[in-house]
């Protein structure tokens, strides 16, 4: 019998295994796990691809990203691309128009966008929440409101990326933007795994010129039980 190819992006292997969304989110596409190739020949493999339950199926399952700040929708497009659905939230309407002018047409169904501020948006439930450098523009008094919602769309075991400010950094002391400790960090994240807390202190340059960068990039997912 000949060996069907395999899916390059592995999109069959993602009905068949179920990964997490942990597995999904820090590999960066969906799942390849090697445990639903070792336990499903690839004739059966193949007859379930052509199958309508199997697009069925995959409708079904398709996995929920929060982009949170997405400026420019770089990460919006590439989460769209790998078949999930996205919110993409922002408060700039410009923002907004310059990400649906640049969506492929069969992927527009997939999104969903909104022009709020975070502290005033409906989240859906998600399996990833992406706040890459905009959590921090959220001014001090917004923030505590912004984390519970962005808690309460993360379902168990999703994941959360995102990235937050240090008080070292030069925009320290910007009265409407927000900075944080690393116990403060410890603290927000009570009910997560922690799978990467990276700290960056170092000066570097912004678009506005020189300037001192205190990053903490974080990946982690929500407790099951939480
Ligand atoms: C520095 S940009 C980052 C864009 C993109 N996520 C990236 O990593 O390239 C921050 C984005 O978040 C948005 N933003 C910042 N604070 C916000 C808030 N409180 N409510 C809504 N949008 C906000 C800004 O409009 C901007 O598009």
């Amino acid at each position: 019998m000949a060996r069907m190819p395999v899916c390059r992006r592995g999109c069959f292997t993602i009905i068949l295994s179920c990964p997490t969304p942990a597995s999904v989110a820090l590999r960066g596409s969906p799942g390849r796990s090697t445990t639903a190739r070792s336990r499903v020949a690839p004739f059966d493999r193949c007859f379930w691809m052509r199958s309508s339950s199997y697009r069925a199926a995959r409708r079904a399952i398709r996995l929920v990203a929060v982009d949170l700040g997405c400026g420019a929708g770089t990460e919006t497009l590439a989460l769209l691309e790998r078949g999930w659905a996205v919110t993409a939230v922002d408060g700039a309407p410009e923002a907004i128009a310059r990400l649906r002018a640049s969506v492929a047409p069969e992927a527009v169904a997939q999104l969903t966008t909104v022009v709020s501020p975070f502290h005033e948006v409906e989240l859906p439930d998600a399996d990833f929440v992406y706040a890459s450098l905009s959590l921090p523009f959220c001014a001090p008094g917004e923030f505590r409101e912004v984390w519970r919602r962005i808690r309460k769309a993360l379902r168990p075991r999703a994941i959360f990326a995102g990235h937050f400010f240090g008080r070292n950094d030069s925009w320290a002391e910007t009265p409407d933007m927000t900075f944080h400790t690393r116990e403060e960090l410890d603290g927000l994240f009570a009910g997560f795994d922690m799978h990467m807390l990276k700290e960056q202190d170092e000066d570097g340059e912004a678009v506005s010129g020189p300037k001192h960068w205190h990053v903490f990039h974080v990946i982690a997912s929500k407790h099951l039980a939480n």
